[in-house]
């Protein structure tokens, strides 16, 4: 099994991906604690508070892999295998990274990302909306089965070619955003 699991920092890609690793005996490939074990970071960028990886160093890495289970922000690792974008309502978002001690111009820039549906567009850029899937991490048992049902069977018609499941711009969104 090849799957790539992406989205927004704190929206849960770890704990999903740990989950399908361990449930389908697959490595799980963490890229951003494998970058510094490895040396794939090029630079800190200290004002976003983000380090800065080699893509095609952890590129040549993975895609020499058979399996595994890929944990990362960027949607181009793991050629040719599905993806699957973890989805988390802003306002949970906000408390997941608030409990990280993340600075407020760091939750705004994440939570702003996750409602203009940022990684599930880059996602799409690259793989194309039949090898894109969504899951939203809202309760976790029913996001896992989810990602569980994807990751062994990723069918177009469950992809978001056929299936639009989130739309987080929203007034009610906005309006919490500006509070912020
Ligand atoms: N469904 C859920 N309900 C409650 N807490 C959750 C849920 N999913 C994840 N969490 C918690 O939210 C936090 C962020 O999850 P996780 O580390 O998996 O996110 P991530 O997407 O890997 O973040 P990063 O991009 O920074 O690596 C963790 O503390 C995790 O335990
Ligand atoms: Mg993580």
């Amino acid at each position: 099994m090849k799957l790539c699991v992406s989205g927004t920092p704190g929206a849960g890609k770890t704990t999903i991906a740990c989950h399908l690793a361990t449930r389908f005996g697959v490595p799980h490939i963490d890229v951003s604690s494998m970058a510094s074990e490895k040396g794939w970071i090029i630079e800190d960028d200290e004002e976003r508070e983000t380090s800065v990886i080699d893509i095609e160093a952890a590129q040549d890495h993975i895609n020499g892999m058979a399996e595994g289970i890929v944990d990362a922000h960027y949607a181009e690792l793991f050629e040719g295998s599905p993806l699957l974008v973890i989805r988390c309502p802003p306002m949970l978002l906000h408390q997941r990274l608030l409990a990280r001690g993340y600075s407020m111009e760091k939750i705004r820039e994440n939570i702003m990302a996750e409602m203009v549906d940022a990684c599930l567009i880059a996602a799409m850029e690259e793989k194309g909306r039949e090898s894109t899937f969504e899951v939203e991490n809202i309760e976790l048992e029913s996001a896992k089965r989810r990602a569980e049902n994807v990751a062994s069977d990723p069918a177009p018609g469950e992809s978001v070619a056929c299936q639009t499941t989130v739309h987080y711009l929203t007034e009610e969104n906005l309006s919490f955003y500006q509070t912020l």
